[in-house]
């Protein structure tokens, strides 16, 4: 046993190389565009789907869609748009084209890079009066955080570091706009993202301000 232990302790430890902060971007950004699921993590996605699977239905729109591990999915549960880099461009700029043909969906899912912050608040404009809108948000701690990260937490968040109330909360704000009421109905942490579900209910303005139409 000693000499085990000893054949251990006398081992020099291997030289790993330590990978700088710009190498491991590029890694990361090369295992996204192959579509690798250690970074699209299509199977943690569609375990939460599948417990919501009631609420899923109708018209669905995807946007950031990619290269379909989602499409396929939603696709046999309803009619499905959705928005890709290679087919519809910029989902940031192409999602307001929809807006102007003023399309309702009943599912809006944003699996975006980075944080949804500019689909809000048009989402809740092109939600219809049942709906579920499911997105993805970069876990903080996990994703670098510089002084311009920040400053868009600010700006969009109301919070240097948003926590998930944080988000549940400007999505609310965002949703009341619209007479709707935003619930948050599900929270899944997938390796480096969380994905929030919401349910989202249409009600009549008269009911949040206690008047009456004359
Ligand atoms: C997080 S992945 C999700 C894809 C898909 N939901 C899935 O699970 O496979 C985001 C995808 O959006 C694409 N993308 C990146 N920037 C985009 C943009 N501005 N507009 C539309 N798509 C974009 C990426 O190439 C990538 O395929």
């Amino acid at each position: 046993m000693q000499q085990l232990l000893q054949s251990f302790t006398i081992r020099k430890p291997l030289m790993v190389k330590k990978l700088t902060n710009s190498e491991k971007h590029l890694i990361t950004r090369q295992a996204q565009s192959a579509n690798a699921d250690t970074h699209h993590h299509p199977k943690e996605k569609i375990d939460q789907l599948n417990e919501l699977k009631e609420h899923i239905y109708g018209d669905i729109l995807e946007v950031f869609g990619g290269q379909g591990n989602l499409t396929d999915y939603y696709e046999k549960l309803g009619k499905v748009t959705s928005l890709t880099k290679e087919t519809t461009g910029d989902s940031f700029n192409y999602i307001y084209k929809l807006r102007a043909e003023n399309k309702l969906y009943d599912v809006i899912d944003i699996d975006s890079y980075g944080y949804p912050s500019k689909f809000f608040p048009v989402v809740f404009e092109m939600i219809k009066d049942e709906g579920l809108l499911v997105f993805t948000f970069p876990v903080l701690g996990v994703q670098c955080v510089n002084g311009i990260v920040e400053q868009h937490f600010i700006n969009f968040w109301g919070s240097a570091r948003p926590t998930i109330g944080d988000v549940t909360g400007v999505v609310t704000d965002h949703a009341l706009r619209e007479w709707k009421i935003a619930s948050l109905f599900s929270v899944r942490k997938i390796k480096p993202i969380w994905r929030l579900a919401f349910l989202v209910r249409q009600e009549k303005a008269t009911l949040f301000c206690n008047v009456r139409n004359r």
